[in-house]
């Protein structure tokens, strides 16, 4: 079996998803969880973006002791410079340097003929080399650069001491056969590429990232890149779960494999989901809510007679794993932390006792407590913000031929303070007494509501992004009330916002130019 080198960009390329906005404790977060993973690099950043970009790259370079982190950097020595002071501290550090080739890119962004690209690339390789073992260099939308060229950059990246070249399809326009096509004739034409690994990095825009990829391992690349869930730029990038479980599933095939621990990809999954806010379509191929659900009677009754007529992955092989202990309201603290050590969790005692006060709320609402609404309880926050604002009481009026009117009242440190106001829905009304009460000027950029699990009694599960001048911050509410789960989405985002308010490297969006 070939090994597959796999390349997470879920902290840069997945950061970049329209909305999302990582701090530097979630960024280490999930980077550990990818660690976790066993993915073999980690691209933590983009240094020169930001000094806030450049500290988180940091952190996770030096919470990282076994897998390669990579810091982006166009070809600019002060973008060099500001990754190698973000990778100090790394156990094996790379960077990853980028330059467009494609006809498209050097005509109206570059403004520079082929010439001048291959020499800017090289110059900035030649720098790089000077501080770094390990260079990737990526060639932006290679998938629209005319092959010949291509194979004249690759060339010039391996003179110039590039130790992976990645071939990127920025912007998801290519068919698996024309991008195995270039992955054949680098390897075929190119002096020295035995020297070097080849790399994938594809995006989503016709839906094509994943069959790419696997296009191009069929044609000899040795390293995917990937994000977790396919977040990423507009449509997104690869999903490396996508990737990760076909390469398994279909060994006899491919006849290549990667190190990834599959049974991490359920929980990698709904943290990433958790902290960047973007939500898991239920259709979504292996960490879909639906992808081992079986709705048909037809495909039932087969399940029920033998598995393998309709499932071709076990649920358990990702790490969902169906437990049988179901909790309610006369269950002790002894069978709730069993169910945590079920559920992979490992809580010191304090923590413990706060989930299981959570749980005792929970089971006073709800008949029966599912594992999802014990995972739901335990990520309710998305990371211990300090609490400027807490959300003491909230009583709503509502009727249908009535001016809906809400009030709150909040904790802040100077004590309780309520306020009432109107709105033109039950949540807006809540939102204009919450912002009566805190004087902050927010604009909702976005908010979403999706039931935990099935049933009336369901946990709500409300994310809302919140937008001040340049600073957007998410937040996220649970309750069995969808009222009371949006009161505390926008709280715990406002939270959020004033945190990163003082932060004075914060950015919200980094610029490849
Ligand atoms: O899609 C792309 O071209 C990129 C590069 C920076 C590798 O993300
Ligand atoms: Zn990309």
């Amino acid at each position: 079996m070939r090994k597959i080198y796999i390349f997470d960009t879920t902290l840069r390329d997945g950061e970049q998803s329209p909305g999302v906005n990582l701090n530097t404790k979630e960024k280490v977060e999930i980077a550990l969880q990818l660690e976790k993973l066993g993915v073999d690099r980690i691209e933590a950043g983009f240094p020169a973006a930001s000094p806030g970009d450049l500290a988180a790259v940091n952190a996770v370079a030096r919470a990282i002791k076994n897998a390669s982190v990579i810091g982006l950097s166009r070809s600019r020595e002060q973008d060099i410079d500001a990754a190698r002071e973000a990778l100090q501290g790394a156990q094996d550090p790379c960077l990853h340097l980028f330059l467009a080739t494609s006809p498209i890119h050097r005509k109206h962004k570059l403004r520079m003929e082929k010439e001048q690209v291959l020499e800017t690339a090289e110059k900035a390789i030649r720098y790089a080399k000077r501080y770094f073992d390990k260079i990737e260099f990526s060639p932006e939308d290679a998938g629209r650069t005319e092959l010949d060229f291509l194979c004249e950059v690759t060339a010039m990246a391996i003179r110039a001491g590039a130790t992976v070249v990645n071939i990127p399809d920025t912007v998801g326009y290519m068919t698996p056969s024309e991008f195995g096509n270039i992955f054949k004739t680098l390897k075929n034409e190119v002096v020295g590429i035995e020297k070097i690994q080849l790399s994938a990095h594809c995006h989503d825009d016709l839906g094509m990232a994943t069959a790419n990829a696997l296009a191009a391992i069929l044609n000899g690349a040795d390293q995917i890149e990937g994000t977790i869930n396919g977040i990423g730029e507009r449509a997104g990038n690869t999903a490396i779960e996508e990737v990760a479980m076909t390469l398994a599933t279909r060994a006899d095939f491919f006849q290549a494999t990667t190190s990834l621990q599959l049974t991490e990809i359920a929980k990698t999954s709904r943290l990433v989901s958790k902290l960047t806010g973007m939500v898991v379509p239920g259709n979504k191929a292996i960490v879909g809510a639906n992808a081992f659900a079986h709705e048909s009677g037809i495909h039932q009754d087969g399940m029920l007679k033998e598995k393998t007529t309709y499932e071709i992955i076990s649920p358990e092989t990702i790490g969902l794993k169906e437990s049988k202990l179901v909790l309610g309201k006369h269950s002790g603290r002894h069978a709730f932390r069993e169910k945590l050590i079920d559920l992979g969790y490992e809580l010191e005692e304090e923590a413990v006792n706060v989930a299981f006060a959570k749980f005792k709320d929970l089971a006073d609402k709800k008949k029966d407590v599912s594992d999802e609404d014990i995972r739901a309880l335990l990520e309710e926050k998305l990371i211990d913000t300090p609490e400027v604002y807490t959300l003491e009481t909230l009583q709503v009026n509502y009727g249908n031929q009535s001016v809906p009117g809400a009030t709150v009242s909040i904790r802040t440190a100077e004590g309780v303070a309520e306020k009432t106001a109107a709105g033109n829905g039950s949540v807006d009304a809540i939102y204009n007494a919450i912002d009566a009460v805190t004087g902050e000027a927010v604009e909702l950029e976005d908010y979403s509501i999706k039931s935990v699990t099935q049933g009336k009694d369901a946990l709500g599960e409300v994310h809302v992004v919140l937008k001040q001048d340049d600073v957007s911050a998410q937040g996220r509410g649970l309750s069995t009330d969808i009222l009371e789960a949006s009161a505390r989405a926008y709280i715990d985002a406002l939270n959020r916002l004033i945190e990163k308010r003082k932060s004075p490297g914060r950015r919200d969006k980094m610029s490849l130019i």
